[in-house]
This record gives structure tokens, C-alpha cells and sequence, in this order.
């Protein structure tokens, strides 16, 4: 076989019937990051439902959104072992942080509670629609996952809205501050 034929052969057995395929790295940034904000929003809500008790109305309305992080960091937490890919090494940070937001956001009330729930959860949704578009076929079922955590972030978004979040004393200035929390949050996660 001559070298050129060679190279042929072997450019079609990496890239089996012309798949589009995920960049390595930004699959990586986006388990390693999704990793990091399921993990926070479990805290988040830890933080409130610790000021709420379990058994308040509001509580139950929060464990209900609490169930379905700890569904979403359970699935993340096999991704990391499944695709190899190391976990953010700001987990105690954010294991802080996402307290500390939950627990000073409830001790403000009710309303200020589901204001932080409105902001995270609109950050986090954009963010998991906007990863869809970076998965390629090779990463189908990966992206389907990450299509139906979207939807459960946006039902929680939509809970905050339901329980008067806008009427949050310092709603506008509270959301946009946790909203740039986040967003920096996300972007430190990436990488480090
Ligand atoms: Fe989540
Ligand atoms: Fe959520």
C-alpha cells in the first residue's frame, strides 16, 4: 500500500461514517463546570431549606427542587469517572458559597429566597442551552441529558417566579448581582 493510501485508510477509521465529533477540551470545560453548578445548587438550596426547615410550605416547595439537583449532581458525578474528566478544584468554595447564598437569601425572606432561585436558575438555563449547541453526534446522549436538566432548571426558575420572587425587596439589584456571581462562578469552574 502505497503512503498515501495509507493515510486515507487510517483518516476513516478515526472518524467513522464522516461523525462530527466533540473538541476533547470543551467537552472536558463542560462536564467539569456542569459538575461545579449542580453541586452549588445543591448547596444553594441546603442553605435554605437549613433557615426554612423541611417541613415549612416553602421548604417542601424547595426540597422538590432540591430532589432534582441531587438527581443532576449524581449523573454529573458519573460523567466526571466515565469521561475521565477532573472535577473543579474549587468544590470547597462553592461548597461555601452555595450555602452562604442559600442560607443569606432565606434569612432575607421567603421572596428574596425565590429571587436567588429566579437568578441562578436563568443563568444555568441559559447555559445548558447554550452547551447544546457545542456537542457534536458523538455526544448524543450527553446532550439529550443536558436538554432535560435544562427544562427541571427552567421549572425552578419558573417556582421562584410563582412564589413573588419580583416582589423581593431589591429584586432587580439582587438577581443582576447573583446573576454576575454565576456567570463568573461558570466561568473560573472551566478551567480551574
Ligand atoms: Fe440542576
Ligand atoms: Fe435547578
Amino acid at each position: 500500500m502505497s503512503q498515501k493510501n495509507k493515510s486515507t485508510v487510517k483518516k476513516k477509521n478515526a472518524v467513522p461514517n464522516n461523525k462530527v465529533l466533540t473538541d476533547k477540551k470543551i467537552l472536558d470545560e463542560i462536564i467539569r463546570v456542569d459538575h461545579a453548578g449542580e453541586y452549588g445548587a445543591t448547596r444553594i438550596y441546603d442553605g435554605q431549606i437549613a433557615v426554612f426547615g423541611k417541613d415549612s410550605k416553602i421548604g417542601k416547595t424547595i426540597q422538590h427542587m432540591a430532589d432534582q439537583e441531587q438527581e443532576h449532581i449524581e449523573k454529573f458525578n458519573e460523567l466526571l469517572v466515565e469521561k475521565r474528566v477532573r472535577p473543579t478544584a474549587l468544590l470547597p468554595l462553592w461548597n461555601i458559597a452555595g450555602f452562604a447564598l442559600g442560607a443569606g437569601t432565606a434569612l432575607m425572606g421567603e421572596k428574596a429566597a425565590m429571587a436567588c432561585t429566579v437568578a441562578v436558575e436563568k443563568v444555568i438555563g441559559e447555559h445548558y442551552r447554550e452547551q447544546q449547541e457545542l456537542l457534536k453526534d458523538d455526544e448524543k446522549e450527553l446532550k439529550k441529558t443536558i436538554a432535560k436538566f435544562e427544562k427541571d432548571e427552567l421549572e425552578h426558575h419558573d417556582i421562584g417566579l410563582e412564589h413573588d420572587a419580583e416582589n423581593a425587596p431589591g429584586y432587580k439589584i439582587m438577581t443582576k448581582v447573583i446573576e454576575l456571581g454565576c456567570k463568573t462562578a461558570i466561568a473560573i469552574s472551566k478551567k480551574i
